[in-house]
């Protein structure tokens, strides 16, 4: 019996925006994160392997992308987050941030170009419950050593962005969940970051409240933002350009879905 070419195969999971695959309109943009052959291998105290979270993922970003990271639970999306965001180091494999190679940065050089290049927003928005909403925006300033006057001025312009520019002198539990999260995006915007980078940032949030953080990242992103999400959400990855689903610690697909915005 002759055996189909893998062309006539049908795919054993075929993805559900396979119709609307389309190139990438970024492909000539420089790429702002690269990931070559990264492994992950969380260990027992005794040095054997308790988990290979990731093991070998090649990922390229280029700037203007939006990007959603899928899969299962306990797939490997956090943890491929925590390296992205240099939160935490592959064990093996190279990592291109802005073109730099991470492995080769000291501590602090790496904290100081972090800094400058992302932007991250956690699920659970992490603000200091004392700060009012101006100084929660401020303070990666604050380290950078920015003055109190331009601080303030770039917490303002932030804060206007997201829609909370009349909640300057609020605390944070004074405000909605989706309040708090733009909070915490016009903190991780501050810096004017290179890439957003997003560990589900809308689920702690009902679908309405959802909704606000995405037509500001459709914002954001249309005004020129490269963002990298993950959501266990279809109806949220359906709105990035691009998906890349895990399993199991490898990239099971990567599909472009559509352009959006000034592209
Ligand atoms: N600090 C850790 N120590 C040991 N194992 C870990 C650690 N963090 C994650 N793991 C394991 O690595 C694998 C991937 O976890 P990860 O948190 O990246 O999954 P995830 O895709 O983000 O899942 P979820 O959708 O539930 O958030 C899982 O098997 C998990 O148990
Ligand atoms: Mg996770």
């Amino acid at each position: 019996m002759t055996q189909p070419t893998p062309a006539e195969t049908p795919a054993q999971t075929p993805a559900p925006h396979a119709n609307g695959e389309v190139a990438n309109p970024h492909a000539d943009a420089p790429t702002v994160a690269e990931l070559n052959g990264v492994r992950k291998v969380y260990y027992k105290p005794d040095g054997s392997i308790m988990v290979e979270a990731l093991r070998g993922v090649d990922i390229a970003v280029h700037e203007g992308e939006y990007v959603a990271i899928m899969g299962a639970s306990g797939s490997g999306k956090s943890t491929l987050m925590n390296i992205l965001g240099c939160l935490d180091q592959p064990t093996d494999g190279q990592y291109l941030l802005a073109g730099k190679d991470i492995n080769e940065m000291d501590d602090e050089g790496l904290s100081q170009f972090r800094g400058r290049t992302i932007g991250f927003v956690f699920q659970a928005f992490n603000l200091i419950p004392q700060l009012t909403v101006e100084d929660n925006v401020a303070v990666p300033l604050f380290y950078q050593g920015v003055d109190p006057a331009e601080r303030r001025r770039r917490a303002v312009e932030k804060l206007t962005l997201v829609g909370l520019g009349e909640r300057l002198g609020h605390r944070p539990r004074e405000l909605s969940g989706g309040q708090q999260q733009r909070v915490a995006i016009a903190r991780s915007l501050i810096a004017e970051p290179k890439v957003l980078m997003a560990d589900e940032p809308t689920g702690n949030l009902d679908s309405r409240t959802g909704e606000e953080i995405l037509t500001l990242f459709e914002k954001l992103h249309a005004e020129g933002m490269t963002i990298l999400m993950v959501t266990h959400d279809d109806s949220v990855a359906d709105r990035c350009e691009r998906v890349i689903r895990l399993k199991d610690g490898v990239v099971e697909w990567d599909r472009r879905l559509r352009t959006r915005g000034s592209v």
